[in-house]
This record gives C-alpha cells, sequence and structure tokens, in this order.
C-alpha cells in the first residue's frame, strides 16, 4: 500500500533529522501493514512511537506541533535531560542524557511502551536492573538505575565513549589472535565477577561488548531482562525479531530452563570465533537454519580457516564452543588460566587435556570397539584395552609375533632339511 502524503513527510523528516534509522521505519512500516482489530491503518508515526523508536515529543516536533521545537530533544524523563540517540538495538533505543542531580552523562535505553503489558517482564527488569546496579566492575557497563516515565520502562547505565566490537567486525575488521585475547580476556573477567555473584548474561555478543579508545573493553546489558526465553515466539512476533541468533548457546535454542554460566562462554566463545576469523561460527539464511547448525553442525575448526592462529587458541574456542556444556570450561575462572597462558605463548591447561582426555578416549574406545564385549554401565573405558580372552591386546601382539618367527624359523629349518 502507498504511503500517505502525511506518513512520507514524517517518514522524511524522521530520517533526515536521524531520529530513526531507515531500518526502524522499515519496521514500523511492516508492523503498520497488521493493523490491530481493525482498527484501521495507523499513522506511522504512532507506529514509530508504539515502537519506541520516536518519543511522542520527537513526533510533535517533526508535526511541527510542538512547543520546543528548536535543536535539542525535550525532557522525556524526570530527573535526566535526553541529549541525543546514540543507538537502537532491536528491543531498545539508547540515548546519550544528562543525569540532572549529579550532572554527569549516562546512556538511556528506552524500552518501548507494548513491554509495559507483559507484567513478568516487567518485574523481571526492575528485580535484574536492581541487583545489576549492585555489581561494579571496570569491565562491565555499570548499571545505574531503572525505572518508568509516560508509560516508558527506561534502564540507565554509564555511558561508553567508543564503539562496539560489532562496529568494527561490520568495518570488516579481523582481529589478530593477541588483540583478540585482550578484549576477550577482559570480558572473560567481567563475567567470572558476575557469575561469582549469581548473575548469567544470556546475551555475549559483539553488539554487547563495548570499546573504548583506551581500548578497555566492557560488557553492556548485564542485568537487562530479556524479553523472553521463548525465542521461537520471540521471532514469530511479527515485525520484531531477535537478531539472527549466531552466538547463542544450544541449551538456549532447546529453551532448557536450568541455563547456566556455560551458556555464557559458549557465547563469549562464538565472539571470539568471529573476532579471529572474521566470520561466525555458522551461517545460514534463516535464524532457524543458524540454530539447527549450533544444535547439530560441526564447527569448522577457528584455525583452519585463520592459519596465523595458534593451535591452542584454536582449540581453546573450540572447547568454548562444546555443543555440550560439559565438555566446556567448568567456569571463567579456568578460561582466564587459559588466556593468560595463551598470552605468554604457553600451550593452554585445560583446552589442552581436555583434547588429549579426548583423543585417548577415542584411541581405546576404538579399539576396544573390536575386541570388548558391550559394557553394562554404557561408559567408556580407558586404559589397556582387553579383548574377549581377558587377553590385553600388548601380550597378544607379542604372541602373534612369536608364533609367526616360529613359523618362519621351522620352514627354515625344513628348507636346510629338504637340500642335505
Ligand atoms: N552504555 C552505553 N553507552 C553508549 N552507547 C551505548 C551504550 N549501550 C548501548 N549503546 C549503543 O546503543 C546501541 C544499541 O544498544 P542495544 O543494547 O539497544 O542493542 P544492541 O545490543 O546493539 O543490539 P540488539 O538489540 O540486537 O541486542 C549499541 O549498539 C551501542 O552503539
Ligand atoms: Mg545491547
Amino acid at each position: 500500500m502507498a504511503d500517505s502524503l502525511e506518513d512520507s513527510q514524517i517518514v522524511r523528516a524522521v530520517v533526515e533529522r536521524q531520529l530513526a534509522t531507515a531500518e526502524e521505519v522499515r519496521t514500523a512500516k511492516e508492523q503498520q501493514g497488521r493493523p490491530i482489530g481493525g482498527t484501521g491503518r495507523r499513522p506511522i508515526g504512532e507506529v514509530l512511537v508504539d515502537l519506541g523508536f520516536l518519543t511522542r515529543t520527537q513526533l510533535l516536533r517533526v508535526q511541527g506541533t510542538s512547543e520546543d521545537s528548536g535543536g535539542r530533544p525535550a525532557q522525556q524523563i524526570p530527573g535526566y535531560q535526553l541529549l541525543n540517540k546514540c543507538g537502537a538495538g532491536a528491543m531498545a533505543v539508547v540515548y546519550r542524557a544528562r543525569q540532572i542531580s549529579l550532572d554527569r552523562i549516562v546512556a538511556i535505553k528506552v524500552l518501548p511502551r507494548r513491554l509495559s503489558k507483559n507484567t513478568e517482564f516487567v518485574e523481571r527488569f526492575y528485580r535484574e536492573g536492581r541487583a545489576a546496579a549492585r555489581l561494579n566492575h571496570n569491565n562491565i557497563v555499570q548499571a545505574i538505575d531503572v525505572g518508568e516515565a509516560n508509560g516508558f520502562h527506561f534502564f540507565v547505565m554509564e555511558y561508553v565513549e567508543g564503539c562496539t566490537v560489532y562496529d568494527e567486525l561490520a568495518n570488516s575488521k579481523v582481529y589478530s589472535e593477541a588483540e583478540a585475547l585482550e578484549i576477550i580476556r577482559q570480558i572473560a573477567d567481567a563475567l567470572h565477577h558476575a557469575h561469582e555473584r549469581g548473575f548469567i548474561h544470556r546475551d555475549v555478543k559483539p553488539k554487547n561488548i563495548m570499546l573504548t579508545k583506551e581500548r578497555v573493553a566492557k560488557l553492556a546489558d548485564m542485568g537487562l531482562a530479556r524479553e523472553t526465553t521463548d525465542l521461537g515466539a520471540a521471532m514469530a512476533e511479527a515485525g520484531r525479531a531477535y537478531g539472527t541468533p549466531y552466538y547463542i548457546s544450544p541449551e538456549q535454542i532447546r529453551g532448557e530452563v536450568d541455563i547456566d554460566l556455560r551458556a555464557d562462554l559458549y557465547s563469549l566463545g562464538g565472539t571470539f570465533y568471529h573476532m579471529v576469523t572474521g566470520r561466525v561460527p555458522f551461517e545460514g539464511p534463516t535464524p532457524s537454519a543458524v540454530m539447527h547448525k549450533h544444535l547439530k553442525e560441526p564447527l569448522t575448526p577457528p584455525d583452519h580457516l585463520n592459519t596465523n592462529l595458534s593451535s591452542g587458541c584454536g582449540v581453546m574456542i573450540e572447547m568454548l564452543m562444546a555443543k555440550d556444556r560439559e565438555e566446556r570450561y567448568p567456569s571463567a575462572r579456568e578460561l582466564l588460566i587459559d588466556l593468560d597462558r595463551l598470552a605468554r605463548h604457553e600451550p593452554p591447561l585445560y583446552a589442552q587435556s581436555h583434547v588429549d582426555e579426548e583423543t585417548l578416549e577415542t584411541l581405546s574406545t576404538g579399539q576396544a570397539i573390536q575386541a570388548e564385549p558391550p559394557s553394562n554401565d554404557g561408559r567408556q573405558r580407558t586404559g589397556t584395552p582387553v579383548n574377549a580372552t581377558g587377553v590385553s591386546s600388548t601380550a597378544a601382539v607379542i604372541l602373534a609375533t612369536a608364533a609367526g618367527l616360529s613359523v618362519v624359523l621351522n620352514l627354515i629349518l625344513l628348507i636346510l632339511l629338504a637340500t642335505r
């Protein structure tokens, strides 16, 4: 359906003034095409406001009906002066703002109004936001406050001047092992701090890693309640999709309820993978195709894609991204030990021993399969394989060699006797 004259004027003004991105306008148009309960097609400005891409005051100003049609956005959140928009994601818009009481610059994430109707979400949002404000770590974007104004819930946090790892990846950057290690180590430290205090991030990804000019890495959105644990439902929701799930753990995809810190380690591994190879771990035409690969497809080893990577680094990333969380690092503490070893050009301790065990197990079970009767407990056995007669395979080899030698010696004796 063609845009009305008013709609196209609004869209042009909104995009020209950089109040919303072209992507946001497209999302709003998709929503507009789905009128609710026969109410007819809603004006695009209203849809943009409902989705949280535009504030009411911004819309009024664009329509030329606001008293404050000058340069800066009018006050929307008591106690804060909104200065400019500094980004937008699938769920929210982020503003740079001044916290008037302390006269400091902060970032405010404003959630779309539709989330206010979800009481379970709102409760979680306040509970987790307030708890996160008690965390304090140099590599975690400091959560400051949560609140509500004019029906919009907001999350106030430390303002980070800089860019995200995603921004650098989007500029086709491939990180050297050393440079990626610097960043991943800081985020592993942040996760260790949070995990020890009972927080699981659940959405570690390049977009949530901010970098200051001094290359201090800060994990964003810690303690920010996720919209839903049911990814399928979230993605099915018209016009509002989660980003493609490039870094999500298999257990989150399966919708398991007992998600633990190892989900964050998987996502950190996926981020590490992307940074050093320039490719996401699994690609696919749709989110469900990508998720299917997280569940089923073996990972292409990162050191096959970037041959400059040390094998230790490759093995560590593979361990972080093990599909079975039992095979991942048990916590960020062990990961930090391996990251430090790698930085000193020493082989990783945990990742290496994991592989050795695996190799040993594969070898021993491989040999055992030929001779060993099925075990009752279903567990793989290690150690010297034993065949059905109870003779170890090493002894069997010695016996076979001795028997072979005696046959040869007998033959030689026979030939000597025959030629006499
Ligand atoms: N504390 C902050 N300081 C400065 N800028 C920020 C801050 N937090 C977020 N931003 C900017 O706002 C953008 C949007 O953040 P938001 O968390 O809403 O979405 P996202 O993490 O980029 O993506 P998604 O919605 O897919 O998770 C970020 O990409 C970043 O550029
Ligand atoms: Mg974010």
